[in-house]
């Protein structure tokens, strides 16, 4: 008899540590850190943006989106919390794109986006695909400073094609992995 009431109490005992487990791993998840914000980044040719070296000039011409095959572009553009230029400077985006469709609609992008935004101040880099005209989800692959050992993706969509200035929208989906925020 007492023995049968140990065992239903050791089974119980069991129970309980194995639910506070699966509980425990469960909440850890739901509390993975990430930080989602959109910014603009404003792009001004020969301002801000630059072709450095020609593409091939049996592809596509160079319009205000696109640029011919094989272009090399560089820019250094002010990123901005609204998409009114005047709107307060909160980053830069600096970096390189490399027309890689014939149609001149698509290029392989890597730039480092510095930003200062409410308490947050560091860069992330991105790589990835870019196309001119839709939305783009490029990966991140690393950060600095608030931003050290993040991942996730930015997306970049086009808001303002015409003119000078053309205007995308940069919505950043920040993560850090659990073992950038162990000691934070
Ligand atoms: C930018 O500069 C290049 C080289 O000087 C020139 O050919 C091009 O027309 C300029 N583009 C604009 C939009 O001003």
């Amino acid at each position: 008899m007492a023995s049968s009431l140990q065992n239903y109490v050791l089974v119980l005992l069991l129970i309980a540590i194995i639910q506070f487990k699966t509980t425990s791993s469960h909440h850890h998840h739901h509390h993975l850190k990430s930080l989602h914000f959109s910014l603009y980044q404003h792009e001004t040719i020969n301002k801000t943006g630059y072709i450095i070296v020609n593409g091939i000039p049996q592809s596509a011409g160079v319009t205000e989106t696109t640029t011919p095959f094989g272009t090399l572009f560089v820019f250094q553009d002010p990123l901005t919390l609204t998409s009114k230029r005047s709107s307060k400077l909160v980053g830069i985006a600096e970096g390189t794109s490399i027309t890689s469709s014939f149609d001149g609609l698509r290029s392989i992008s890597i730039a480092k986006l510095t930003v200062r935004w409410k308490d947050y101040k560091g860069s992330v880099s991105i790589v990835g695909g870019t196309n001119n005209v839709k939305a783009s989800d490029h990966p991140i692959v690393g950060g600095t400073e608030d931003f050290m050992f993040v991942q996730g993706y930015v997306t970049s969509s086009p808001v303002d094609l015409t003119g000078i200035t053309v205007v995308y929208k940069i919505e950043f989906h920040i993560y850090w992995p659990p073992y950038a925020t162990q000691s934070s």
